[in-house]
């Protein structure tokens, strides 16, 4: 299998398109730390499946089982060092790290508060920040190749009025990678974004439940429905297996053409 005997990180995992891609990348073989912040419930269904799909580590000190959960805050950087710091004591090293933990908040622009942009961007940017440092001194220390994917939005490049903390996160996600594409190229490390469009996810609950504004999101969707954690998980094992090795620094995206959808009527 592609991630035989890989060690994997997937933050935010206790749902939607985090745990699509615990289990993705344990099916391809890895061992997985599952992360969450509120839902051990979630994590123990992504364990659970996780488990079932068999992903095996191959080094001496590896426990048997091939998943494990951290309960930790990524928005809190204290919370993201120990997250690593514990995966790697766990399993004995990482060799990826899917920086997918995300939140967002509606509000129109003038009405947003100081915590709420607080709480997006710490989450979105910070923790993603300060995770990858924690995984890139882990891989110095220890001389080994690794692979970071971000897990990002159309919002990189698409506005999305009512959540510009939202926007401004990903945005950022998109310079951080370009950058740290540039500086970690020469200690063999990859670092690359996935962008997913509109997923069937908790993040979009109130959207599913709201028939019209489903409906015209549907219309700007090329390909017709709503993506499934599974599409945005294909992509992120792809990107975590060798054959991407040469691939740092992109953004992919998986948005049933969403993106780049114009017509005239
Ligand atoms: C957001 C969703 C939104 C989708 C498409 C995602 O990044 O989390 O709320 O529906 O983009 O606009």
């Amino acid at each position: 299998m592609r991630l035989d005997g890989k060690v994997a990180l997937v933050t935010g995992s206790s749902q939607g398109i985090g745990q699509g891609i615990a289990i993705r990348l344990a099916a391809e073989g890895a061992s997985v730390i599952i992360n969450y912040r509120s839902h051990p419930e979630g994590a123990e269904e992504t364990l659970a499946k996780v488990e079932a799909s068999g992903g095996k580590c191959y080094m001496a000190q590896c426990p048997k089982n091939p998943g494990y959960a951290i309960k930790a805050d990524t928005g809190m950087v204290e919370d993201v060092q120990r997250l690593v710091m514990e995966s790697v004591e766990h399993f004995g090293k990482l060799d990826i790290l899917v920086n997918n933990a995300g939140i967002e908040k509606h509000a129109p622009f003038w009405d947003v508060t100081e915590s709420d942009y607080d709480a997006v961007l710490n989450v979105n940017l910070k923790g993603v920040f300060f995770a990858t440092q924690a995984m890139v001194r882990h891989l110095i220390a220890t001389k080994r190749p690794g692979k970071i994917i971000n897990i990002s939005s159309v919002h990189e490049e698409l506005p999305f009025p009512n959540f510009t903390a939202y926007c401004t996160s990903k945005g950022g996600m998109k310079m951080l990678t370009r950058n740290l594409a540039v500086e970690l190229g020469s200690l063999g490390i990859t670092i690359n974004n996935v962008a997913p469009g509109a997923i069937e996810t908790p993040i979009n609950t109130k959207l599913l439940n709201d028939p019209e504004k489903l409906g015209a999101l549907l219309k700007n969707i090329p390909l017709g429905r709503l993506g499934q954690p599974q599409d945005v998980a294909a992509l992120v094992a792809f990107l975590a297996s060798d054959d991407a090795n040469y691939i740092t620094g992109t953004t992919f995206f998986a948005d049933g053409g969403l993106l780049w959808n114009y017509q005239e009527q």
